[in-house]
């Protein structure tokens, strides 16, 4: 069958059935993902806004629980967020946290960083465009700046990351974010973090991992040490 007959059939399917024809929960969550406006402030592969985080590697970075606490109610979990509570039913929730867990990368069909836009940037430049784009902003902040909250760690919040450069070389520092780490919890008696540094290697080859490291050393002259974040940081 060719390729527009298919697609024209779909067409008149989805018309004529009602919306729970769709099987696949991660079709489902993908059109409710469209149909509710997320995508005009998230990107999923090269679509979408960017006033929120791009969520091409959502399911790589944050598990299927905490996507679901935090659609749930996002002010729960941040009280500083911009994003609004949609107040969803629980089985749009379940069917976004599918679509959504399933992103790990793959919608992108070139990575922003290797557009021939970004290859003859300087390895701090492409380092930032990666630090965005793959979602280490959605944890340490614009800009590394932090902010963001995790739960039972030290302060409430997972580290800025303006300062490494007095802690690491760039060496510990690739090696870092290649491994990943998990946060020691504050307080044993309570539920882990469930936030937790994500394995890079499996994702991010060397050289990118190494204009990330660029990138964060380019952060520390910039910025005075303990200089406080403003409010536009987050
Ligand atoms: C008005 C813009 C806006 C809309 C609309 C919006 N979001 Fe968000 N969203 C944000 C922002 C901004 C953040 C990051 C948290 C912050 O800084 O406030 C965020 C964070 C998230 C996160 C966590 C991101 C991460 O990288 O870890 C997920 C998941 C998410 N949104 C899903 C959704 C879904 C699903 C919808 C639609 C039901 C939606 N968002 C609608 C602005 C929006
Ligand atoms: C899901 C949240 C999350 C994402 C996404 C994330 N990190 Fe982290 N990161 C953490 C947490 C939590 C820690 C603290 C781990 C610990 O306590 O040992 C951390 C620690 C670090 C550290 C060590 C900082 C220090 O002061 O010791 C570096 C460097 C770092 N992250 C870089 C990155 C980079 C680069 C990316 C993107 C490629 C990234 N992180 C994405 C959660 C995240």
């Amino acid at each position: 069958m060719n390729r527009w007959l298919i697609a024209a059939l779909a067409v008149a399917v989805t018309a004529c059935s009602p919306q729970s024809a769709l099987q696949d929960p991660v079709a489902r969550g993908e059109r409710d993902f469209g149909g509710l406006g997320c995508v005009k402030c998230h990107k999923v592969g090269d679509t979408g806004g960017a006033w929120g985080p791009d969520l091409t590697m959502l399911g790589f970075r944050k598990s299927p629980a905490w996507i679901d606490s935090w659609l749930m109610d996002p002010h729960a979990w941040n009280p500083k967020t911009v994003m609004p509570n949609f107040n969803l039913n629980a089985s749009t929730r379940a069917d976004l946290v599918a679509y959504l867990s399933a992103q790990k990368g793959q919608a992108w069909r070139e990575k922003p960083w290797a557009a021939p836009s970004a290859a003859a940037l300087p390895a701090a430049e492409r380092g930032r465009i990666i630090f965005d784009s793959v979602g280490c902003v959605s944890c340490h902040g614009k800009d590394g700046y932090g902010g963001y909250p995790n739960n039972n760690v030290a302060g409430g919040l997972i580290n800025s990351l303006t300062l490494v450069t007095e802690g690491y070389s760039k060496h510990e520092l690739h090696e870092k974010i290649k491994g990943g780490a998990v946060p020691i919890p504050n307080d044993s008696r309570l539920p882990a973090p469930m936030l937790q540094m994500p394995k890079w290697g499996e994702k991010l080859d060397a050289a990118e991992i190494d204009a990330v490291v660029a990138y964060l050393y380019s952060l520390a002259p910039k910025k005075a040490p303990g200089a406080r974040p403003s409010k536009d940081d987050f």
